[in-house]
């Protein structure tokens, strides 16, 4: 931990698809950075039958979104114990009623939110991807057929445990996805952009929007972000020495 360094404190938002989770888990295998996806974290509810996976299930299943406040909730209670550690968060805010509670639980913390990336990639590239998605439940963990295959077909990599598709990824839902993106998520980018210019807002977040087709040209462009917002932030090989 680091009790006096300047945190990072990041959020990554895009369309469903857009690579989120697999640029997240690339900064978190690389940095010193904990990720907490709140799509992971409710197919573990989900799986393991908890009070909240029960009134995920049918929602995800839907490709609707879970009400703000018992987001909050979820989210709130893991940050309050990664305090001392540089952190992103992979699908939370994902509506402005949710950056907002954020915001101000962040504040009460007294770290505020210092890097917001948008995830920018044309539909017709995810909408392709999605169909060659595989996932390691337990861990999060993604695979692609055609690109980030796994060692071993059908198996992950670091378990050898099966793979399985998520039932939210067949075209229909899909197709609602993104559309509640659209309509719930992509607002999020003006609201952090009217909070650059506002006076009551200090200090600023650093905002930023990624576009490409693929996940290796922006790759590079994000760990520039990073380092920039947190000049000292350790390499974990670094670290282990
Ligand atoms: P969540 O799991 O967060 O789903 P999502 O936002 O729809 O995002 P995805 O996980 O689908 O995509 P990703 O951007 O992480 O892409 P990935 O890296 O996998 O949420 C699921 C559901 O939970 C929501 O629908 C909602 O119901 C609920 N929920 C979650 N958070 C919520 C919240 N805050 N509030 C309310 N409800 C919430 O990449 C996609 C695929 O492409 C992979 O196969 C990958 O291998 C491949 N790929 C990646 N990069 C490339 C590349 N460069 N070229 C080719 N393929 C690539």
């Amino acid at each position: 931990s680091h009790p006096n360094g300047k945190m990072l404190r990041m959020i990554f938002f895009g369309k469903p698809g857009a690579g989120k989770g697999t640029l997240t888990a690339r900064l978190v295998r690389k940095y010193d950075v904990i990720s907490l996806s709140t799509g992971d974290l409710l197919r573990q509810h989900i799986a393991e039958k908890t009070e909240i996976g029960r009134i995920a299930e049918e929602i995800v299943a839907k490709g609707g979104l879970l009400p703000d406040e018992l987001m909050l909730k979820m989210v709130s209670s893991k940050l309050d114990a990664l305090r001392n550690n540089h952190w992103v968060l992979d699908g939370f805010p994902r509506t402005v009623g949710q950056g907002k509670l954020l915001d101000a639980h962040l504040r009460k913390q007294g770290t505020p939110l210092n890097l917001v990336v948008s995830l920018d990639v044309p539909d017709e590239a995810i909408i392709a991807r999605i169909s060659d998605r595989w996932v390691h439940l337990p861990s999060g963990r993604v695979y692609n057929l055609s690109y980030n295959r796994p060692r071993v077909d059908g198996l992950d990599d670091e378990t050898g445990e099966p793979l399985t598709k998520r039932p939210d990824d067949n075209p229909e839902i899909f197709a609602r996805r993104l559309r509640q993106f659209y309509t719930s998520t992509s607002p999020l980018l003006q609201y952090y952009s009217s909070l650059q210019t506002s006076r009551l807002h200090d200090p600023r977040a650093k905002l930023v929007s990624l576009r490409s087709s693929t996940s290796d040209e922006i790759w590079p462009l994000l760990e520039h972000n990073v380092r920039s917002v947190i000049p000292g932030l350790r390499e974990r090989n670094e670290e282990r020495r």
